[in-house]
C-alpha cells in the first residue's frame, strides 16, 4: 500500500502532493491527520522547509519501521534553487538529523521549488525572515551562497516557483 503524506504551512507542498496523487492515483493526506505509517511499505513525505526542518517530519517519522522491503521517499519544498549541489547538500544533512537512526540511508531525498507570499506570512514567519535576511545581508559576499542569496531576492515580494513538471523525478522514484 502506498501513500503521500504532506507537510505545509501556506500550501505549495500540499499542491504538489495533490498534482502528485492526481498523476499517480496514489492517496494523499496531512501529516496530522495520518495514524499508523506502518501499514504503508511506501511512503513518500512531502514537506516544507523551515530554517532548515521539513514541517510536521520529525514527529511523523518518530514511529517509523523500516523494514526490508519498504521504500520512503522524502522531498522538500523550499526556496532555494535544488538544481543547486551547495543547497542540496544543506538540506539533505538536515533530512538526516530529522530522520530516526538508520532510516536516512535507507531513503531517497528529493527536492521541489516552492512558493512565497510575504503578506500572507503569519507574524512569526515574517519576524523570523526579517531577522535571517538583515542577518544574510550581512554576510561577506563570498560567504553568501545560492541558498542566502535566494532569500535576499524574494524578501518581501510574492514568488511562485511551483512546477509539476519537477515532480517526474519523484514518479520515476516510484516506478
Ligand atoms: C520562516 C521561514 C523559513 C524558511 N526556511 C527555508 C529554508 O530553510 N530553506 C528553504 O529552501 N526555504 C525556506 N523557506 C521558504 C519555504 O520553504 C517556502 O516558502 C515553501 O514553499 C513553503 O511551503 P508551504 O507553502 O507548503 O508552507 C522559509 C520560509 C519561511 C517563512
Amino acid at each position: 500500500m502506498k501513500i503521500i503524506i504532506y507537510g505545509t504551512q501556506y500550501g505549495a507542498a500540499k499542491k504538489y502532493a495533490e498534482e502528485l496523487s492526481r498523476r499517480t492515483e496514489i492517496p494523499y493526506v496531512s501529516y496530522e491527520e495520518i495514524e499508523d505509517i506502518n501499514i504503508y511499505d511506501t511512503i513518500v513525505y512531502i514537506g516544507s522547509l523551515y530554517a532548515g526542518g521539513v514541517q510536521g517530519m520529525k514527529k511523523t517519522m518518530a514511529k517509523y519501521d523500516a523494514g526490508t522491503d519498504k521504500k520512503l521517499i522524502v522531498v522538500t519544498v523550499g526556496l532555494a534553487d535544488p538544481t543547486d549541489k551547495e543547497n542540496t547538500d544543506h538540506i539533505k544533512g538536515g533530512v538526516k538529523k530529522q530522520l530516526p537512526d538508520g532510516v536516512y540511508e535507507k531513503a531517497t531525498v528529493l527536492h521541489l521549488r516552492g512558493a512565497i507570499d510575504y503578506t500572507k506570512l503569519n507574524y512569526k514567519h515574517k519576524t523570523m525572515m526579517g531577522l535571517l535576511v538583515r542577518k544574510a545581508k550581512n554576510l561577506p559576499e563570498e560567504k553568501k551562497n545560492a541558498e542566502v542569496r535566494a532569500m535576499i531576492e524574494t524578501y518581501n515580494q510574492v514568488v511562485d516557483f511551483v512546477d509539476y513538471e519537477s515532480l517526474s523525478s519523484i514518479i520515476d522514484e516510484l516506478r
